[in-house]
């Protein structure tokens, strides 16, 4: 099993990154994020408490989620944009730090990547608790003011209050008792400041020759 893990804080390129990679190595790719985002849509829709953490373990369980090419669906219903809306990112490192929740999508993300021979997959703790013996672990990062830039130029927005939204979610991702965001053993930082997304790509191309 080959398995690309990409892990980092909000906006540091894990996705544009993670998703021209898969596709340079034939590989398929998965972002997890959209999974805990698709949970959160599924308890926010349903009016699952957010505190009630066992109702949303249940939830989880339950939930029918496609992460793909074609959009996001959960429980059949197209939820593409309805998972990056404001409210939806405000609630999902709630939903995230939900044990009962980890366990669920670290399970489907396991038996995503076995079914496919592995792939490029992108994340919090993927080369931390999900892959450890990923082939290669990235932890991608840059400055917190490029990674507010990064989100408003995608999705519009004020760069210091995307910049203050950005950094409370990393604090509350990195300092949960599950999985938490850190440098996973064994990983490579790259630093994406000032970098384009051809020099990133060519920088791990080289780090999987060697
Ligand atoms: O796109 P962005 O970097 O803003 O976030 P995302 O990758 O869509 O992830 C949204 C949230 O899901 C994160 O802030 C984490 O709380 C959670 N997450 C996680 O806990 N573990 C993962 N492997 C992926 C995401």
């Amino acid at each position: 099993m080959r398995v690309i893990a990409i892990d980092g804080p909000a906006g540091a390129g894990k996705s544009t990154i993670a998703r021209a990679l898969a596709a340079r190595l034939g590989l398929q790719y998965l972002d997890t994020g959209a999974m805990y985002r698709g949970v959160t849509f599924a308890a926010l829709r349903g009016d699952v408490p957010l505190d009630d953490t066992e109702a949303v373990a249940d939830l989880s369980r339950r939930v029918m989620l496609e992460v793909g090419d074609t959009g996001v669906f959960v429980d059949g219903v197209d939820a593409t944009a309805a998972i990056r809306t404001a409210e939806v990112t405000g609630a999902v490192s709630k939903v995230a730090a939900n044990s009962g929740v980890r366990t669920e999508m670290r399970a489907r993300q396991q038996q995503w990547a076995a079914e496919r021979g592995g792939g490029v997959i992108e994340g919090r703790d993927i080369g931390s608790v999900v892959f450890p013996d990923a082939e290669l672990k990235l932890y991608l990062t840059a400055s917190p003011r490029v990674r507010a830039e990064r989100r408003v130029a995608e999705a519009g927005g004020d760069v210091e209050e995307i910049e203050r939204a950005i950094a409370a979610r990393d604090h509350y991702d990195s300092t949960r008792a599950d999985s938490p965001l850190t440098e996973a053993a064994g990983s490579t930082l790259v630093d994406t400041t000032g970098l384009s997304v051809e020099e990133v790509l060519q920088h791990i191309v080289r780090l999987l020759e060697h």
